[in-house]
């Protein structure tokens, strides 16, 4: 009991990340919030990103940025939570669904960064509450080595996760707490209707081996050898296969597949505003954007003069779905809860 706190509490603090000192705090600066020179962000992409992006910032601006990682339901959890006196100001990553959600919550701000401008309209809130950083494609990561051990091919459907070759072999995310998985879940239910799509998410518990709180988890356990499949967004899989899980292969549902726009925006009341717009202005920018492929983060990216990651480039041909973000977004709650009854049924 007492290990298990201890564990909850370190790794509460290791998340908290402060990239170096910056241009430390304003010290001349007695009262004015907007004086200071600090950042409080929750970052729903991947830590070493968020260690390399934080680093850049503070040494551009001297802000000095204190992060927390987080799945998106913790983070709208968290800002929920905190929304009569909120800590943070600036919510990064994720798929947009979670930040529409906190839109029609009334917990986001409008900013419309003077960069946004060089966004496509489909990457961003045509009320400005968000923008969208980068796109990610869902699919499946499975281990190789396994499949051939039980001579089964790779998934290439949604209907093949139901195959009884599969059953206690696949690893997915938990809707509630990811952003990934709920990406897989609105797909569904987008592409089947919400009966159907039920149904189908109904019979897939059936043969998952069990759901993690992360999007990324399924594919790091699926390169580890622990289940046969992991459902991801395939960027994940490829940087875990180049970390060395080599017995990753990819595929992509043929039916079509769901994808994120991982987005940025402004928490309303949060502490830092001004600093918070500053970040946003910065992280869509070219060479902002470029930082993630350095560590690995290979999604597409949303301004169009940055350079994509050459990793992404496989993933060129994936069939998408035409997936509606405000219906997901709007509906997650709603369907998070249909999704908890209906696997229990
Ligand atoms: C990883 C991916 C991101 C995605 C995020 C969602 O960090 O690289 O593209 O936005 O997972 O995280 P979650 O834990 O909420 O599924």
């Amino acid at each position: 009991m007492k290990l298990r706190k201890l564990f909850a509490i370190t790794l509460t603090g290791m998340m908290l990340v402060t990239a170096g000192c910056g241009g430390g705090g304003d010290k001349k600066s007695t009262a004015g919030k907007e004086s200071s020179k600090k950042l409080v962000m929750y970052w729903g992409a991947l830590e070493d990103w968020m260690v390399k992006d934080i680093a850049a910032f503070e040494k551009e601006t001297g802000i000095k940025v204190e992060a927390v990682r987080m799945s998106s339901g913790e983070v709208i959890g968290r800002i929920k939570a905190e929304k009569a006196n909120p800590k943070a100001s600036l919510w990064f990553g994720g798929p947009a669904d979670g930040q529409i959600q906190a839109k029609a919550d009334g917990l986001l701000e409008k900013y419309i960064s003077p960069n946004a401008e060089k966004i496509p309209a489909q990457f961003k809130d045509p009320d400005g509450y968000w923008t969208g950083v980068y796109v990610g494609y869902l699919g499946f990561a499975s281990n190789q080595q396994l499949l051939k051990e039980k001579g089964v091919p790779a998934p290439k459907s949604w209907e093949d996760l139901l195959k009884p070759e599969f059953k206690g072999q696949i690893i997915s995310a938990n809707p509630g707490s990811s952003g990934t998985a709920y990406t897989m879940l609105a797909t569904i239910v987008q592409m089947k209707g919400e009966q159907a799509g039920l149904e189908y998410m109904a019979a897939l518990d059936k043969q998952m081996k069990n759901y993690q709180k992360s999007g990324t988890a399924p594919a790091r356990l699926a390169g580890q050898g622990e289940c046969m499949v992991g459902i991801t967004f395939l960027h994940d899989a490829i940087k875990y296969r180049e970390e060395g899980m080599k017995d990753l292969v990819l595929t992509a549902p043929s039916e079509g597949t769901g994808y994120e726009i991982g987005a940025v925006s402004l928490i309303k009341g949060g502490p830092d505003q001004e600093n918070a717009k500053k970040f946003i202005d910065w992280c869509l920018t070219k060479k902002a954007q470029e930082i993630g492929q350095t560590v690995g983060s290979y999604q597409f990216l949303t301004n169009p003069e940055a350079t994509p990651p050459q990793q992404a480039a496989e993933l060129n041909n994936t069939k998408l779905v035409k997936y509606d973000f405000a219906w997901a977004g709007q509906n997650r709650s709603a369907l998070v809860e249909k999704w908890n009854k209906a696997i229990k049924a």
